[in-house]
């Protein structure tokens, strides 16, 4: 982790809970979080989101911040069943993930999709969590280095800074499974995004890259120290606030 960069740690509660047991889930991290006030590192939850603007007032001047899991790249129109970025600010949010492999693979969402819905969600004023990961397949064949260059050159939004930007690198095969790459292999996959990135952008050492996939308490503080990640995307274990506070205190 570098030092410089403050650290994200984002949950991503999927299409989990309802929203009396989440809320009082978020209302369990948010008063761990009070103990640590503004200190270190920025806390994300990302609920589904039938209950954005309720969490978003839960969490409403806490440390914790709201964003959604998907927008569409239309500011409005007949697209039944989307939401805007917009909507998604208009509930409180104020991040909006994008292109999740789960939105990539379920949705058939491209490259193209992916920069569309990003550049929305900045001209919203939401920071865009852009989402990039190989398969199996892929990493199998050697593709991981030549996919993933290809996810964030096509997929990051225009006007993207570290300020508006986070990327997420998450394995398609690490996600929901329980298998992690090895650190070394985070490593290189992270070393190998910074690079891309300071070959586009002019602030690439301060833009957060998160790792995500399977990760818990018990495997954060080696994922965390690793030099260019700057905080995790957590699935699973972000759905209980006992399970998510100790990836936090990784960072803190
Ligand atoms: P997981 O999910 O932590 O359950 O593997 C990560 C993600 O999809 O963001």
């Amino acid at each position: 982790m570098s030092n410089t960069v403050r650290p994200l740690i984002a949950g991503n509660w999927k299409m989990n809970g309802l929203s009396d047991e989440s809320g009082a889930q978020l209302k369990a991290l948010i008063e761990k979080t009070n103990s640590i006030g503004n200190a270190n590192c920025d806390v994300l939850i990302c609920p589904p989101a039938t209950f954005l603007r309720e969490m978003s007032s839960i969490a409403a001047g806490s440390v914790v911040s709201i964003g959604g899991q998907d927008c569409h790249s239309a500011e409005k129109g007949a697209h039944t069943g989307d939401l805007s970025a917009n909507m998604i600010a208009d509930t409180g949010a104020t991040y909006c993930l994008v292109g999740h492999s789960e939105r990539r693979t379920d949705h058939n969402e491209t490259n193209g999709m992916v920069k569309a819905k990003a550049e929305s969600a900045l001209a919203s004023n939401l920071i865009a969590v852009v989402c990039v990961g190989e398969t199996l397949e892929e990493r199998e064949q050697g593709k991981t280095l030549t996919v993933i260059t290809d996810q964030v050159k096509n997929s990051l939004p225009k006007g993207a800074t570290a300020k508006n930007t986070v990327v997420a690198y998450e394995p398609v095969w690490a996600i929901g499974t329980g298998k992690t790459p090895t650190p070394s292999d985070v490593a290189e996959v992270h070393a190998h995004i910074r690079k891309d990135l300071q070959g586009i952008l002019s602030d690439a050492d301060n833009m957060r890259l998160l790792y995500g996939g399977s990760v818990k308490g018990s495997n954060a503080s080696e994922l965390m120290a690793l030099e260019h990640v700057n905080g995790a995307l957590v699935g699973g274990a972000s759905l209980k606030a006992a399970d998510f506070w100790p990836i936090v205190e990784t960072c803190i």
